[in-house]
């Protein structure tokens, strides 16, 4: 091998080295879910808890729209988000979709938007409201679940609830019937759900995409047998 080419495979190696590095830092948590100060004045570290993402679960989406339909998109919008591209998707019947989830539209073709304008949101809770439709890609699968799991109570806010992950969050604890009706381990599965429902949301095709990823690279290996016949062909006679 030439020297040239050593060093082309030396740093073809080590870009592969740092990227495969980098990803899985990202997927343990990189920085955590944030700090908060604790009873005795003490910065703790929060740790993300896992949240469970199984998009071949039909029955866990389908209950994560049914609550995002019914607890978030009076506030939140999703307009990347089509009500038909759910009931396609989660195998949910077109009519029970138009039945039970147009809470802010009419037609099935309509995207997942209240209409709301989010300066006027601003005005009411002090900051607007995000669209909803990316953000497990923005802050990751399990901070959005940890957020979710982290109210607590602090009757010196104006709706009477804190966060820990999102410390002084401008959002309502609007789960907490929820929460004290269910009991703990229930209430954790349905925030499940939920979540699952957001991550599918952020990005639908994300089963299919890490399947059709293990085919492509399965492809160029195979490739790789006539590619590498074909230059040791090409090149018998130049040497
Ligand atoms: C009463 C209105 C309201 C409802 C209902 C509501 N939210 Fe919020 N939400 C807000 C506001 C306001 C913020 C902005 C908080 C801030 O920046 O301080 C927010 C922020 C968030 C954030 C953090 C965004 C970020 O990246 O900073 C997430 C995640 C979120 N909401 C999810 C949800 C989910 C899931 C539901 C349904 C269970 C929900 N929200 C229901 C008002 C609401």
């Amino acid at each position: 091998m030439s020297a040239l080419t050593k060093s082309l495979t030396g740093f073809g190696l080590g870009v592969a080295l740092t990227l495969a590095a980098t990803t899985s830092a990202q997927a343990a948590g990189g920085e955590g879910c944030g700090t908060f100060t604790n009873a005795d004045g003490v910065e703790e570290h929060l740790a993300c808890s896992t949240a469970p993402i199984d998009f071949a679960n039909k029955g866990s989406l389908q209950r994560g729209a049914t609550m995002f339909m019914n607890y978030c998109a009076g506030c939140h919008t999703a307009k990347y988000v089509r009500h038909s591209r759910i009931a396609q998707d989660l195998e949910i019947p077109p009519e029970l979709v138009e039945k039970y989830l147009l809470v802010t539209s009419d037609q099935i073709g309509d995207h997942i938007d209240n209409g709301v304008d989010p300066d006027i949101q601003a005005g009411w809770f002090g900051a607007p409201p995000p669209d909803l439709s990316l953000e497990t890609r923005l802050r990751s699968d399990d901070w959005v679940y940890t957020y979710l799991l982290s109210f607590y109570e602090d009757p010196s806010r104006p709706w009477g609830a804190n966060n820990l992950v999102l410390q002084n969050a401008a959002m309502p604890h609007v789960l907490i019937n929820l929460q004290n009706e269910l009991g703990e381990e229930e209430y954790r599965s349905r925030v499940g759900d939920l979540v699952n429902f957001m991550a599918w949301m952020a990005e639908p095709v994300r089963e299919d995409r890490k399947r059709y990823g293990f085919f492509v690279i399965i492809f160029l290996l195979i490739l790789l047998i006539p590619v590498y016949l074909l230059n040791k062909e090409f090149w018998k006679d130049v040497k």
